[in-house]
C-alpha cells in the first residue's frame, strides 16, 4: 500500500494587488451578483466570465419556490457561454458572493456540482480556466485550473 497525495494551489490576492483584467472581471461579477434572484437564501452570487475573443459572459444565481429547481451563478455562466459562444475558449471565471443578513468576509468557491459543469468545459477545450473567487469583502483567491478545485474528477475519459 501507498498513499498517494494529491496537492491542491491557491493563489490568495489583496483586492489592491488585483491584475487590471480580474478587477473588471472582479467588477462585473459583482454587477451580476446585484442582480440575483435569490429571495430564499438572500445569498448573492455573481459570475464573469473571460472568453479568448474578450468577450465577458455574466450570470447570477436563480432561485425557485420549489428550491432544487434553482440554478447557481456559474453553471447559469459556463452554460450560456457553451450555448452562445460554442468554438470559444473560457479563461477565466470570477465568482463574488454576498449575503443580505451577514457579512461574507471570506472567499465562496464554487459548490461541487458547479465545479463538475466547469470541468466539462476545461476538458472540452483542454486548457486551464482560472477560477478566482470572492466574498464581499476580504481577500480573494485564485485556482489556477478547475481540476485543481476537483481532483479526482469524472471526465470523458472514464467512459
Ligand atoms: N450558489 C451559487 O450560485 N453558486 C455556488 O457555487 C454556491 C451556491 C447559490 C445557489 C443558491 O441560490 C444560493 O447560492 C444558496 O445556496
Amino acid at each position: 500500500m501507498k498513499t498517494i497525495q494529491i496537492p491542491v494551489f491557491i493563489d490568495e490576492f489583496d483586492p489592491d494587488e488585483l491584475p487590471p483584467d480580474i478587477r473588471e472581471l472582479k467588477a462585473r461579477a459583482e454587477a451580476a451578483r446585484e442582480q440575483a434572484y435569490a429571495p430564499y437564501s438572500r445569498f448573492r452570487v455573481g459570475a464573469a466570465l473571460l472568453l479568448d475573443d474578450g468577450t465577458v459572459v455574466t450570470a447570477n444565481n436563480q432561485e425557485n419556490a420549489a428550491f432544487p429547481s434553482g440554478m447557481c451563478a456559474e453553471r447559469i455562466a459556463v452554460w450560456y457561454a457553451g450555448a452562445r459562444y460554442p468554438g470559444r475558449v473560457m479563461r477565466k471565471l470570477f465568482i463574488s458572493a454576498r449575503s443580505e443578513t451577514r457579512t461574507v468576509d471570506r472567499p465562496v468557491p464554487p459548490c461541487g456540482a458547479c465545479r463538475q459543469a466547469i470541468a466539462e468545459y476545461e476538458i472540452k477545450q483542454n486548457s486551464p480556466i482560472e477560477i478566482w473567487f470572492a466574498g464581499e469583502t476580504g481577500k480573494i483567491w485564485r485556482s489556477p485550473s478547475l481540476e485543481n478545485l476537483l481532483p479526482l474528477l469524472f471526465d470523458r475519459h472514464m467512459l
